[in-house]
């Protein structure tokens, strides 16, 4: 079993863990994930990803499903079931280490509801128990979230101190974003320091304002008061999101090979058959970069608002 934490360890050892979350699948909850993930990492801070899909779409957007690293779930299931300290496989990228799903975690559910029955919703805490031990080795940590999982989600919101809630301005979008809220405030009988980091707009249209004001008006009606939200939202680039699936490779990753790549005439005169890289890649990863930069001076004010708990984190290395 693992160590049982000092009275408030967990909790220190655990505030810098963002579940990213909506009910409502096809909102950008795993890009948001593996896109501020990558980019944290690459900016120089030790990042770690727990994927809780079933499907496993992390796999996909960072390239690695069906390598050696990838367990379909299987470290996970093993640690909640033994309460054996995670062990994430290490450096999908420099700096960015991941805690793989997939169809193993099926499994998770029934064991889940049995632990329910017999300790009531504290059973929830037990995802936090293992990540603990190791959640001070990473200065941020994201849990991508299923959707319509209430019983995965709910493992995530017991362990996490922040919640990142991407969303569309569409009904459906705002309908899985009620879910959360209700769902959020039962998560936190058992982990009252979680918290709404903020929501963000994600693959809207630039020219949606007014759309978008309904759609935040909405939140704040779901969360009961003003809800934080990023100003920065992410476009949408469908040739983007289906280059990254394809190559499995961040938006800032395409970026760079994007601007690598010969001129489109030299293709032309030469004959290459290779699919380009969409040029919007920039613009994406653009995005992103904005949204890191407010998501960590969110979480910096926020520490600093609670000084002296917290301990000042730094990028490690430059890159
Ligand atoms: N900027 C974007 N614009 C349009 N579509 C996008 C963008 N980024 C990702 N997508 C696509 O949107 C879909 C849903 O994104 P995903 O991150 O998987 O959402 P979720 O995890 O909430 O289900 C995927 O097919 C993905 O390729
Ligand atoms: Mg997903």
């Amino acid at each position: 079993m693992a160590k049982r934490a000092k009275p408030g360890a967990r909790e220190t050892a655990l505030d810098r863990v963002v579940a990213v979350v909506n009910d409502k699948g096809g909102v950008g909850k795993t890009s948001l994930a593996a896109n501020l993930g990558g980019q944290f990492a690459g900016a120089g801070y030790r990042c770690l990803l727990i994927d809780l899909n079933r499907q496993a779409n992390l796999a996909d957007d960072l390239g690695y499903r069906g390598q050696d690293i990838d367990d379909e779930g299987a470290g996970l299931l093993a640690s909640i079931l033994t309460g054996a300290p995670l062990r994430p496989a290490q450096d999908v990228r420099p700096q960015l280490d991941v805690v793989c799903g997939g169809s193993r975690l099926e499994d998770l559910t029934p064991v889940m509801v049995s632990r329910l029955q017999h300790h009531g919703r504290g059973a929830f805490r037990a995802l936090g128990d293992v990540l603990a031990p190791v959640a001070g080795d990473y200065e941020v940590i994201f849990i991508d979230c299923p959707p319509e999982s209430t019983i995965l989600t709910d493992l995530a919101l017991a362990s996490a101190r922040w919640v990142l809630m991407p969303t569309k301005s569409d009904l459906g979008g705002l309908l899985g974003m009620t879910l959360v809220a209700e769902r959020f405030a039962l998560a936190r009988e058992i982990n009252p320091g979680l918290r709404l980091l903020g929501v963000v707009l994600f693959a809207t249209g630039t020219g949606a304002r007014a759309i978008q004001g309904e759609a935040l008006a909405a939140i704040d009606d779901a969360f009961g008061g003003t809800s934080p939200r990023f100003e920065t939202t992410i476009r949408h680039a469908e040739r983007t999101a289906q280059d990254a699936r394809r190559l499995g490779k961040l938006a800032h990753e395409l970026e760079v090979e994007a601007a690598a790549q010969p001129a489109w005439w030299e293709e032309l005169r030469s004959g290459s058959r290779t699919k380009r890289i969409s040029a919007t890649a920039a613009s994406v990863a653009g995005d992103y970069r904005a949204l890191g930069v407010e998501v960590l001076s969110a979480l910096q004010a926020a520490e600093n608002a609670e000084k002296p708990r917290r301990r000042a984190r730094r990028p490690r290395t430059t890159p």
